[in-house]
C-alpha cells in the first residue's frame, strides 16, 4: 500500500500532478476538492446559505454524495446524478471555499475520504490531507507556485472551458480563496511539518512529475 498526500493552494497544479503520479505508480487518485465543490453545489441547488453551520447541518443528512472510479476516472455523484463540470465554475469555487470552513461539512466528508485510503493505494489532493485526513501518509508533498503563475494557469483553464473572465478577476478570486482557506480555524490549508515543499513556478508538467517522483522515491527508501 502506498498512500500519498498532496496539498497546496488552488492553482498550484495539484490535480495535474496527482493524476500524473497516479498513472506513474498505477494507484488511485482522489480529488477531495471535488467533494467540497459537490457539497457547495448541493447548497446552491437547495437554496441553502453556504456560510451557515445551522442550515448546512440540516441539509447534509438529506444529500447523498458518492465517489465512483469509472474507467480509471473519478466521478462524483450527487443524489445519484453525476455532477460533471457543474462544480468547476468560479461560483462553485467560492461555494466550496465557504462550505469547507464549516465543521459539519468537514465531518460529513471525513469518512468518505478515510474510507478510500483504507482499501486502496492512493494519492489524495486537497488542503488538509497531510494534516488531518492521512496524517500517517507514506509521502506528503506541499505543492506551491507563485501567485502570477497560479493565476495564469487558472485563467487558461477557465478560458479553455469557455468561461469568460480576466486575469485580474482570477487573481483577486484566488487571493480571496487562499486567505479564507488558510485563515479558517478548522483544518486550515497549511503545510504539514513532515511534508516536502515543492515549488513548480518554473517547472513544466514533466519536470514537476520528475521532482515529485524523486521526493517519493527518497521517502520510500
Ligand atoms: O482544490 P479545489 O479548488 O477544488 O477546492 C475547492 C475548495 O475546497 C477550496 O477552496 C478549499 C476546499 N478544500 C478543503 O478545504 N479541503 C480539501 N481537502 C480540499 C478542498
Amino acid at each position: 500500500m502506498l498512500r500519498i498526500a498532496l496539498d497546496g493552494p488552488s492553482g498550484a497544479g495539484k490535480s495535474t500532478l496527482a493524476r500524473d503520479i497516479a498513472d506513474y505508480y498505477g494507484i488511485t487518485y482522489l480529488d477531495t476538492g471535488a467533494l467540497y465543490r459537490t457539497v457547495g453545489l448541493a447548497a446552491k441547488l437547495r437554496g441553502v446559505d453556504p456560510h451557515s453551520e445551522t442550515e448546512m447541518t440540516e441539509l447534509l443528512p438529506t444529500v447523498k454524495i458518492e465517489v465512483r472510479i469509472e474507467a480509471g476516472e473519478q466521478r462524483v455523484y450527487l443524489d445519484g446524478e453525476p455532477v460533471g463540470e457543474r462544480i468547476r465554475t468560479p461560483e462553485m469555487s467560492m461555494y466550496a471555499s465557504a462550505v469547507s470552513a464549516l465543521p459539519c461539512v468537514r465531518e460529513f466528508l471525513y469518512e468518505t475520504q478515510r474510507g478510500f485510503a483504507k482499501s486502496n493505494s492512493v494519492i489524495m489532493d486537497g488542503r488538509d490531507i497531510g494534516t488531518v485526513i492521512l496524517p500517517d501518509a507514506d509521502v506528503k508533498i506541499y505543492l506551491v507556485a507563485s501567485d502570477e503563475v497560479r493565476a495564469t494557469r487558472r485563467l487558461n483553464e477557465l478560458k479553455a472551458k469557455g468561461i469568460d473572465t480576466t486575469y485580474d478577476e482570477v487573481l483577486a478570486d484566488m487571493k480571496r480563496r487562499d486567505k479564507a482557506d488558510s485563515g479558517r480555524s478548522i483544518a486550515p490549508a497549511v503545510k504539514a511539518d513532515d511534508a516536502v515543499l515543492l515549488d513548480n513556478s518554473n517547472l513544466d508538467r514533466e519536470n514537476t512529475l520528475k521532482a515529485a517522483v524523486q521526493i517519493i522515491e527518497s521517502k520510500m527508501k
